[in-house]
């Protein structure tokens, strides 16, 4: 109907496409405003007219022609278009029952890679790193509705001089044991002694690059020492990511392309790129207002830079990507922006447009208080596990016959960190508030998830439902029906928005809007009643409100209960 609407004022308007007036058409913010208004500002300079008075020719002229519209009001500079509501409704119905309402083939398999999560090996995943994982998965599953081809990649931080510190330290001071049991808590504590010994003796240091150096030129005893750490590190790393249901479909991370740096040395060299400074081997960015970035120490290490560069020219090779997002804090602003530019002096001008650092804001977690392992530091598993346990002190208490409470005490306790984080811009930072979080009235996971099993409930009270039957369309004609169905018919938009801006809050926030939409729909109409022609209606929007919000929390990477 929109572009029907858009073409007609297209046959009878001077200096807009039918497209530009597509993009001008907009959904009003109020019912009383109509379906869809039609802002007539931008005509007035190709039509040397007042916008109110082109508005009023252009209701003089198209009334009548669309046999779908009622009638058409002018507001000021604006057309203001009102759908007949039946046919409205059952346009809006039909669109959203569609079992692939909201998908699109707009991505037409282009390849996309996203970098995120991404811990540092022998450190703790922390909560900095369960906003990488949560914002970096639900881009995943929305890149992936608009039909792109998306490869997961978890560019873990599994290689640099901190290894040769690790070892050092695990030689003098660990124990198999003790890594064995207490696992990356182990390994961080060994490489806090590491640092306080260091203070007093100066050949740990050496020793330590010395080990380094091993590992750079393949010594087993070395690598497998190593490869203990890391081995240690996954299945920490491993327990979170189970918690959350992400997947990774490559975990390549930095030690993955050691052998892979000398390769872009060497372009530098042959493109006259690189500077010699104290030693190091710099690419001089000056010119773009930017620290050098180095590319190879002195003592002729890779560093984070020169691995990072790699790895794009792998990815290229690999995934020939379309896009390389870096979700990653915005303290690495700098960084990206180095490695991109150096890519972009190398002469592949694709840098510029297909390489995109996505940074995010700070979790900050006053009055969140969060039971720790060691010292202040906080593990994301603990706060998912907390999350969860919570939940199930509620369920123990308001719904005590609930069936499978574990696994709904987990899909809402982690739903809700995972709403949370993704309810602002991302680059807002996060406040974490527990009674915030978990509640089942605010704007929050659970609410929506509360809203979901809601409707699932409506239809498990009415089993011989038929969602493929005709029904009466004026039987959803009142206000807040209408509303809803409004709201319903967003999703589409705003996948596409999500994806355009990078921003996962926008489905956040429209799951919200769906779920309020709903509950004042609830409010003032019974749904089960007597009547057929009514109670099929109103279970055929209960049943597309299910779907949709059940594909929006999707599109974050939260489950939804059926009861709870
Ligand atoms: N390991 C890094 C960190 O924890 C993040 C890596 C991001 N990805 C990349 N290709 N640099 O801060």
């Amino acid at each position: 109907m929109k572009e029907q609407i858009a073409s007609i004022i297209s046959k009878n308007v001077e200096g807009l496409s039918t497209e530009d007036i597509l993009s001008l058409l907009e959904v009003p913010p109020k019912p009383e405003l109509g379906d869809y208004a039609f802002p007539c500002f931008r005509l007035a300079k190709t039509m040397k007219k007042a916008p109110n008075l082109i508005a009023e020719d252009l209701k003089t002229a198209i009334s009548g022609s669309l046999d779908f519209i009622d009638h058409i009001q002018i507001q000021g500079a604006y057309c203001n278009f009102f759908i007949k509501k039946d046919i409205f409704v059952k346009s809006m119905l039909q669109a959203a029952k569609q079992e692939n309402f909201g998908s699109s083939d707009i991505g037409n398999g282009q390849s996309i890679c996203i970098d995120y999560s991404s811990p540092n090996v022998a450190k703790n995943f922390h909560v900095g790193h369960l906003r990488t994982t949560i914002i970096g998965n639900s881009l995943y599953k929305i890149f992936s509705k608009l039909g792109y081809t998306v490869h997961r990649i978890n560019h873990l931080g599994d290689w640099g001089t901190q290894f040769g510190k690790l070892i050092v330290a695990y030689k003098k001071w660990g124990s198999k044991e003790a890594v064995e049991q207490r696992g990356i808590a182990e390994l961080m504590d060994l490489y806090v002694k590491f640092h306080t010994e260091a203070e007093t003796d100066d050949t740990l240091i050496e020793e330590a690059r010395a080990w380094f150096v091993k590992m750079e030129q393949g010594d087993e005893d070395a690598l497998s020492i190593w490869q203990w750490f890391k081995d240690i590190s996954m299945i920490e790393y491993r327990r979170a990511y189970q918690l959350l249901g992400v997947e990774f479909d490559s975990y390549n991370g930095e030690s993955f392309y050691r052998d892979k740096t000398q390769d872009v040395v060497d372009r530098l060299e042959q493109a006259n790129l690189l500077t010699e400074s104290e030693g190091a081997y710099i690419v001089d960015l000056s010119d773009y207002d930017m620290a050098p970035c180095i590319i190879k120490k002195a003592d002729g290490g890779s560093i984070y830079a020169t691995r990072d560069l790699a790895a794009i020219f792998y990815r290229k090779e690999t995934y020939h990507f379309s896009k390389c997002l870096y979700v990653t804090g915005q303290e690495q602003k700098l960084h990206f922006a180095q490695v991109f530019k150096v890519v972009e002096l190398l002469g592949y001008d694709w840098a510029a447009t297909q390489l995109v650092h996505i940074p995010y804001g700070l979790v900050s977690l006053e009055g969140a208080k969060l039971s720790t392992r060691n010292g202040n530091i906080i593990y994301a598993e603990d706060i998912l596990l907390e999350a969860i346990s919570k939940v199930k002190e509620v369920i123990a208490e308001k719904n005590p016959d609930l069936e499978h409470p574990d696994e709904v005490a987990r899909m809402v306790g982690v739903g809700a960190i995972i709403f949370n984080d993704l309810y602002n811009q991302r680059i807002k930072d996060v406040s974490f508030k527990w009674e915030k979080i978990l509640n089942f009235e605010g704007e929050t996971g659970p609410y929506v998830q509360y809203t979901y099993a809601r409707c699932s409930s409506l239809l498990r009270a009415v089993p011989d439902f038929d969602a493929s039957a005709e029904i009466d369309y004026s039987v959803l004609t009142d206000l807040d029906s209408m509303e809803l169905l409004k709201a319903i018919n967003k999703f589409p938009k705003v996948i596409l928005d999500a994806a355009e801006k990078y921003e996962p809050f926008l489905i956040s926030r429209f799951a919200i809007d769906v779920a309020q939409a709903f509950n004042h729909f609830y409010n003032s109409n019974r749904i089960n009643v007597p009547e057929d022609t009514i109670r099929n209606a109103r279970l055929q929007l209960v049943a597309v409100t299910r779907k949709t919000l059940r594909d929006a929390l999707a599109l974050l990477g939260i489950g939804c209960p059926e009861q709870m």
